[in-house]
C-alpha cells in the first residue's frame, strides 16, 4: 500500500509572519468562465474549483493563518438553472463525505454559515456530521458560506433581537454592535482581515456585509480554478503593503 506524501507549504521568505491576516475570506468566482474558455460545461469549473479550495485551505493552515471563510453558494445562486444548482448541492455533499478524514488528519475545524435549513436534507446531515466530528480541531477554522446572504443574515439577527425585546428580555438601548454581532452566523469569530475575490468583479455580491466593514479587499482577474498558492502569495504581499487605518490617522 502506498501512502500519499504530505505536502507542506513553507511560508515564502518575503512574507512577514507577524503581519499575516488572521482571517481570510474568499469569493470563489469564475468557475463557469474557466470552463467556458476550455469548451467545457460549467460544472467542470466547479469541480476544479474544489481542488483550488483544498489547496488554499492547506496553505493557510501551513502558513499560520487562523481562519478561512469561503463563499460557496449565495442566496441568489438559487436563481441559476436547476441542473447547475442540483450539481452544486451534490458536489458539496460528496466533497464533505470524501474530505472528512482528511480534515481530521489536517486538524481542520469546519463550520457553515447561511440558511442551512433550506438545503437538501442529505446535505444537512453531512454538514452536521462534519461540524460535530471536527469541532475540537484547532489547526484552522474553516467556514463555508452555503445558502448565505449578508442581507438575510442581518434580517434574521434583527428578528431574533426583536423577539427578545417583545418578550421583555432586552431593552432596545441594550442593542450594541457587539450584541448584534452575537446574533449573526459568525458570532464568536473575528471579522475577516482580507477579502479576496477572483475573476475581476469589483463587488461583494451580498457576502459578509457586516463583517467586511474594515477588511482589505484584493481583486484579481485570475479565475478561481487557476488561483494557486503563488496567486495567494501575491495577495498576501499586497495585503502587507496596506496601511490599515480603521478611520484613524497614520502612526
Ligand atoms: C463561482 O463561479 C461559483 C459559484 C457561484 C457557485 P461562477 O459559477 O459564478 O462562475 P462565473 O462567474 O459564471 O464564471
Ligand atoms: C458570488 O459569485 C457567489 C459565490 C462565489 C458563491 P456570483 O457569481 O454568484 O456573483 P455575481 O452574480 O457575479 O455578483
Ligand atoms: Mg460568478
Amino acid at each position: 500500500m502506498t501512502t500519499k506524501p504530505v505536502v507542506r507549504y513553507a511560508l515564502p521568505a518575503d512574507l512577514q509572519p507577524d503581519r499575516l491576516p488572521q482571517h481570510v475570506a474568499v469569493i470563489m468566482d469564475g468557475n463557469g468562465r474557466w470552463a467556458k474558455r476550455r469548451g467545457l460545461p460549467r460544472i467542470m469549473g466547479h469541480r476544479r474549483g474544489v481542488d483550488t479550495l483544498k489547496t488554499l485551505l492547506r496553505c493557510c493552515r501551513d502558513w499560520g493563518i487562523r481562519a478561512l471563510t469561503a463563499y460557496a453558494f449565495s442566496t441568489e445562486n438559487w436563481g441559476r438553472p436547476i441542473e447547475e444548482v442540483d450539481f452544486l448541492m451534490a458536489l458539496f455533499e460528496r466533497v464533505l463525505r470524501q474530505e472528512l478524514m482528511e480534515m481530521m488528519a489536517e486538524d481542520v475545524r469546519i463550520r457553515f454559515v447561511g440558511n442551512l435549513a433550506a438545503l437538501p436534507l442529505s446535505l444537512q446531515e453531512e454538514i452536521e456530521l462534519a461540524v460535530t466530528e471536527t469541532k475540537d480541531n484547532q489547526g484552522i477554522n474553516f467556514t463555508v458560506a452555503t445558502n448565505y446572504g449578508g442581507r438575510q443574515e442581518i434580517v434574521q439577527a434583527c428578528r431574533s433581537l426583536a423577539t427578545q425585546v417583545q418578550r421583555g428580555e432586552l431593552k432596545p438601548e441594550e442593542i450594541t454592535e457587539d450584541l448584534f454581532s452575537q446574533h449573526l452566523y459568525t458570532a464568536d469569530s473575528h471579522d475577516p482581515d482580507l477579502l479576496i475575490r477572483t475573476s475581476g468583479e469589483m463587488r461583494i455580491s451580498n457576502f459578509l456585509l457586516w463583517q467586511l466593514a474594515y477588511a482589505e479587499i484584493y481583486v484579481t482577474d485570475t479565475l478561481w480554478p487557476d488561483f494557486d498558492t503563488s496567486e495567494f502569495h501575491h495577495a498576501l504581499l499586497a495585503y502587507q503593503q496596506r496601511d490599515r487605518r480603521f478611520g484613524k490617522l497614520n502612526s
